[in-house]
């Protein structure tokens, strides 16, 4: 279903992963976010390298499901079992039924990322997930997803990220700004979602990512993937 949230702009409210927004997530994450599709393809690509046999992958802030699905129908490994979580009862709904009869060995999860235990994984996701996280609590919960993965597990994070440069940043969200009006957003729609997201989703920088995986005790991180202002990162433990 096409995104037309943001057509009528009365009633402003902070943006919410509501029944509203799981209906046309998949049409909005595509048409918002440059390389979305690359990100998910990439996790495809990584689970046959980093997935290890009788272990966990989690897909954290599932939404409906694309990285649960690149995960299960990428998978050569043996006895895995895919944990997709959301905080949003809409989003599972729509997640289970988009993961029936595709893969098996899930189970889809309705919770706080933040309240989950983290066991035996050895491919952990956090696709565009850790941006609506309280910044005060993003440092621990990249310290429990360590402490849940196996030695030679993987962390891997895609987030809009912002730069320091303040030219930079106004260059790269220009750019951004083209790609949604070249997907046929008007400028109202792309006001109203910019007013609607701002309290909402909060960006780091870079190496505010890298310093984090630092603190957790990852052994090497590196950012393995960038389109604009979206970057995704590969852990390694
Ligand atoms: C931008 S979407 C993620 C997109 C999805 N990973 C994908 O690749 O298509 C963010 C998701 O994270 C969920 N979320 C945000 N904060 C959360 C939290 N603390 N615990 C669980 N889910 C959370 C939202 O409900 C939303 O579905």
């Amino acid at each position: 279903m096409r995104d037309q949230i943001f057509t009528k702009t009365n009633d402003l409210v902070d943006f919410t992963f509501d029944k509203s927004v799981a209906n046309v997530f998949d049409d909005m994450v595509r048409r918002s976010v440059p390389g979305y599709q690359s990100m998910v393809e990439m996790v495809g690509l990584m689970v046959k390298t980093y997935g290890q046999d009788n272990t966990n992958y989690y897909d954290l802030g599932a939404s409906t499901g694309a990285i649960s699905l690149a995960l299960g129908l990428n998978n050569n490994h043996h006895n895995n079992r895919i944990n997709a979580v959301d905080n949003s009862i809409d989003m599972v709904g729509k997640c289970k039924k988009n993961l029936k009869g595709k893969i098996s060995n899930f189970d889809v999860i309705c919770s706080d990322i933040n309240d989950i235990s983290y066991e035996n994984s050895s491919i952990i996701v956090l696709n565009l997930t850790l941006q609506f996280v309280a910044v005060d609590q993003r440092q621990a919960l990249i310290n429990k997803i360590y402490q849940g993965l196996n030695p030679g597990g993987v962390l891997i994070v895609s987030e809009k990220i912002h730069f320091d440069d303040p030219k930079h940043q106004a260059k790269i969200t220009e750019l951004h700004l083209d790609f949604k009006r070249a997907n046929g957003y008007s400028e109202l729609e792309i006001a109203a979602k910019r007013q609607s997201i701002e309290n909402v989703l909060i960006t780091d920088n870079k190496q505010t990512h890298f310093d984090r995986f630092n603190n957790a005790g990852f052994d090497q991180s590196l950012c393995h993937f960038q389109c604009l202002n979206f970057a995704s990162f590969l852990a390694i433990k």
